[in-house]
């Protein structure tokens, strides 16, 4: 189901700039899709017809299957959180009153929408205790992003724009952003739309993203299809010749990429345990505790000494860890955080049982499959389409 569609919608402004150009775009419900382009190409007036702050010239746009162009703006902004890049927080006013600005506005009654405030603003990371009596000027721009977050959601809205909301913090901040973004729209299920001009954001934020040229759609499809099969010369530039980087986060993590080293368990005794090490030719082993979860892992003894007492009195604690389907991207930064050879890669769906280890080679490989599988789609696409044209 669509929550949101854009027929044949064009944009001309008065002194005729065509800032949208017959624009077909839907967005489904519970969706993020990313709207991403250079500046200037048309992707905040895009934004602005939704909740008509603009008027198409031409065409309509579809909310919830009605046009939005028969409703009254005021009402369709109740059901449109949005969220810009300079959010717009009443400076004498708390931050948990900004927050519930708008339930109140609409005849809630205060202590029943602070109450609903102070539960955003925990949604969004930020403590009601510590920061909900605070003011806007005392807190950092991340922080504020954060409340224009909490303030949006706030009368529950179906649908949320957000136009560069996480444009001007540092990068750092940015990334933590976006992350707290992704654990709250996993709760919330919003139908966004969410413009960006960078390319990491949207592929990292977007189920789908819509590459925009001059008002135009040049690809719209899933980040994975867009890094790994640029519709066009233009695409192919503005995603740029690190997409194999890029596709680092973009592809999961999966069984076939592990390697299976021996396993022992902290009650074992260690000279079995380092027998069969000696046998397999391994010089370490991953250790379990005694419900099948990660310890962490033993090295194998030097040849003459001796292997005393159980393997728990061997072991070492190991902390880098990843769930099967994480990205290849998040496996690579484990590894340098912890500075480790190798991970261990855990099933969530089965109480974090141990499913093998990812190594740098292993990492490799499956980034290689990705680019390969891709490549491989391409030429298929290519070859129907000649079969197709030989038919026609
Ligand atoms: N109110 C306006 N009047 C005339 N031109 C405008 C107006 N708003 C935006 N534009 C022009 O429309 C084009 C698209 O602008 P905009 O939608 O803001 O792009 P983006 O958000 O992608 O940077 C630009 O050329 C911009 O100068
Ligand atoms: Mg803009």
């Amino acid at each position: 189901m669509n929550m949101l569609r854009f027929e044949n919608v064009t944009k001309r402004y008065q002194d005729g700039t065509v800032a949208v150009d017959d624009l077909n775009l839907e967005v489904a419900e519970g969706e993020i899709v990313t709207l991403v382009g250079p500046s200037g190409c048309g992707k905040t007036t895009t934004m602005r017809m939704v909740n008509r702050l603009e008027e198409p010239t031409s065409g309509r746009i579809l909310f919830d299957g009605q046009d939005v162009a028969e409703q009254d703006p005021v009402k369709l902004r109740r059901r449109i959180g949005y969220v810009i890049q300079q959010v717009g927080l009443f400076p004498h006013r708390t931050i948990l009153d900004n927050t519930a600005t708008v339930p109140v506005l609409l005849g809630e009654r205060r202590a029943t929408a602070r109450r609903r405030a102070a539960e955003l603003l925990e949604l969004v990371g930020l403590d009601p205790a510590v920061h909900g009596d605070r003011y806007p000027d005392q807190l950092s721009g991340g922080q504020r992003q954060r409340v224009g977050v909490a303030r949006a959601l706030a009368a529950d809205p179906p649908v949320l724009l957000m136009d560069e909301p996480f444009g001007a913090v540092d990068p750092v901040v940015r990334e933590r952003l976006q992350n707290e973004f992704l654990r709250l729209q996993a709760e919330v299920r919003k139908t966004v739309l969410f413009v960006t001009h960078d390319i990491e954001e949207a592929v990292r934020l977007g189920d789908r993203m819509a590459v925009y040229g001059q008002g135009r759609i040049e690809q719209f499809d899933s980040p994975a299809a867009v890094l790994g099969a640029p519709a066009n010369d233009y695409v192919a530039s503005f995603v740029g010749s690190d997409r194999g980087l890029k596709r680092l986060s973009v592809t999961p993590v999966e069984r076939g990429d592990l390697e299976q080293p021996p396993v022992v368990h902290l009650a074992d005794p260690m000279s079995a345990a380092a027998a069969g090490m000696r046998d397999s030719g391994a010089r370490w082993a991953v250790v379990l505790d005694g419900d099948d979860t990660l310890h962490g892992w033993v090295p194998i003894p030097d040849a003459g000494t001796a292997a005393e007492g159980p393997v728990s009195a061997h072991a070492r604690r190991m902390e880098a860890w990843l769930p099967l389907g994480a990205s290849l991207k998040k496996a690579f930064s484990t590894m340098l955080q912890y500075d480790a050879g190798w991970i261990a890669v855990l099933d969530p769906a089965d109480n974090d049982r141990f499913l093998g280890v990812l190594t740098p080679a292993g990492l490799h490989e499956a980034l290689r499959r990705s680019i390969d599988a891709d490549a491989n789609a391409i030429e298929r696409a290519d070859v129907e389409l000649e079969t197709v044209t030989a038919v026609g």
